[in-house]
């Protein structure tokens, strides 16, 4: 009985195929007058078109394929019909002149598993009223000049713990996990700005669950997916991206509703206002879901906080890591950044934030970091709401169109030596991350930049300015410089494959 259901069902698989292999032929050639306007791109095998070149870090093999079919490149992948971006000039041609027609969003089938496209600030459409009202909160709660001013006592305070920490860590002479204690660092600051809790610890016992839950989100959503490719796939969730974004999910929106149901008990018990100074982003939140004219729900609530604490901990983290990694691997830049920290804030000071604008070697470090490792490399999928001319290219409706900002980065005719970490290139220049110089979007640029933009370029050097102020850094175990990998792991975050273990050495007693 099972092997007959299974040969009905590898004939009915057969027959499906081939439908579908008949109807794209054909496809294909009625609209061959018009393919001849479409961007190059390789060629494609049936079926499948070019999903067999994807690989397992798309940005690297979207970037070598581009050298061949050029900046505006048009690939196949099952039915999915994609435009990949690797120049500045495409660049511009996509985040600003048809920002309008390509700022909606092309999500997937790991995505769509929670719904997350009809509640996230990062998945809706931008012509939608909710998607405006998210942003519009956030800007207001948290990111707007006000708000990054009035909270940079937080940062500075938890940025202060994680140099204990290390301090702790370099009187045992003990290697630390770069990228862990930098994301325990990025998340007590985004779950204080949140919430006023500390959700992470730096205690190596804890097997940091939030930042597995954290990085299972990016890489559930980032990873390639069959079902991407073939929606009649979908529901076999074949990778298990669906159900282990549910699965991690779940378990975010638990901590949230938890910490959401305790403010409300709280505020209720409360007999006089609570101060403006102590109210946080829940309370906010809070006043916008309360009474007959509330303007969210519960379900609107967990899904932004999931955005913004999947957003905003793990891209910080990996910066952070990837610019300890780089300096690590160039010693000579390492002292040279060293020495201006050191000249800037004297001995036994202390690192602050005001301190960032006098230390031009250090912010042309965080700006080469994330030229040569932005932390989304393809930025987040957009779609051709309209067929789109791009550089002269047809860009046909319903495209998905990515933008490849690791490709962009090491764009030879934009950059010279382009694959070395040479901080100096930005000494001088005005270029900048905030969205204005398409050779560096790492933020993304346009209606749907980062919204986290502000909070990142203060957190980023505050971090690294003061481990590298506070501590020399050596590799463990006798590696030399020259000897570190640098070997990327993509899932919608770049990740550093192996991660980086140094071991802090006391430069000065605090
Ligand atoms: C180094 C740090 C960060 C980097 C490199 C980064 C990068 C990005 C990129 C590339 C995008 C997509 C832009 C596009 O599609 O054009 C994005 C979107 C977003 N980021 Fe960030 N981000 C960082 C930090 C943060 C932080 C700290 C937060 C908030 C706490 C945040 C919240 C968001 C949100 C909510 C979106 C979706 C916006 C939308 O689609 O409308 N990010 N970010």
């Amino acid at each position: 009985m099972d092997s007959i259901s299974g040969q009905a069902m590898f004939l009915l698989f057969c027959f499906i195929l081939s439908c579908f292999l008949i109807f794209t032929t054909a496809r294909s050639r009625g609209s061959s007058r018009r393919d001849t306007t479409l961007p190059p791109g390789p060629p494609r095998l049936p079926i499948i078109g070019n999903i067999h070149l994807v690989g397992k870090n798309p940005h690297c093999s979207f970037a070598e394929l581009s050298k061949t079919y050029g900046p505006v490149m048009s690939l196949k992948l099952g039915c999915l019909n994609a435009v990949v971006i690797s120049s500045p000039d495409a660049a511009r041609e996509v985040l600003r002149t048809h920002d309008q027609i390509l700022s909606g969003r092309y999500f997937n089938e790991a995505v769509r598993s929670i719904n997350h496209q009809d509640f996230s600030v990062a998945w809706l459409h931008p012509s939608s009223p909710h998607w405006k009202q998210l942003r519009k909160l956030s800007v207001t709660q948290l990111f707007s000049p006000q708000r990054i001013e009035a909270t940079k006592d937080l940062r500075m305070k938890k940025v202060q713990e994680l140099v204990n920490f290390m301090s702790e860590s370099s009187e045992r002479e003990e290697a630390v996990d770069i990228s862990r204690a930098s994301f325990v660092t990025a998340l007590n600051i985004i779950s204080n700005l949140l919430f006023s809790v500390d959700l992470g610890n730096y205690d190596s016992r804890d097997p940091s669950v939030f930042q597995e839950t954290v990085t299972g989100v990016m890489e559930s959503i980032g990873n390639p997916d069959f079902a991407n490719f073939f929606p009649f796939l979908r529901f076999l969730d074949l990778q298990g991206n669906g159900k282990k974004l549910k699965d991690c999910s779940e378990r975010l929106f638990r901590v949230f509703r938890e910490f959401y149901d305790a403010r409300i008990a709280e505020n209720s018990s409360r007999t006089n206002d609570k101060d403006v100074s102590c109210r946080d982003f829940v309370d906010a939140l809070i006043d916008l879901s309360q009474g007959d004219d509330a303007e969210l729900n519960i379900i609107q609530i967990e899904h932004l906080l999931l955005d913004l604490f999947a957003a905003g901990t793990d891209t910080n983290s990996s910066t952070v890591e990837w610019a300890m990694a780089e300096l690590l691997r160039n010693p000579k830049t390492m002292t040279k950044v060293q020495a201006e920290i050191d000249r800037v804030i004297g001995q036994n000071g202390v690192v602050q934030e005001s301190d960032i604008s006098q230390l031009p070697y250090l912010q042309a470090v965080v700006k080469e970091t994330f030229r040569l490792h932005p932390a989304a490399p393809l930025l987040l999928p957009r779609k051709a709401e309209t067929d789109v001319e791009i550089l002269g290219f047809m860009v046909p409706k319903d495209t998905q169109v990515l933008v490849n900002v690791w490709a962009v980065g090491r764009d030879s005719s934009a950059w010279e030596n382009p694959t070395r970490f040479e901080p100096e290139r930005f000494l001088g220049k005005e270029t900048d991350v905030k969205g204005k110089d398409y050779e560096l979007t790492p933020f993304g640029a346009g209606r749907r930049i980062c919204p986290g933009l502000p909070l990142a370029v203060k957190t980023v050097p505050l971090m690294l300015a003061s481990l590298l102020y506070s501590f020399d850094w050596k590799l463990p175990n006798g590696v030399v410089s020259e000897g570190l990998d640098m070997d990327e792991s993509f899932g919608l975050t770049l990740h550093k494959t192996n991660p980086l273990h140094a071991v802090p050495v006391k430069k000065r007693v605090h």
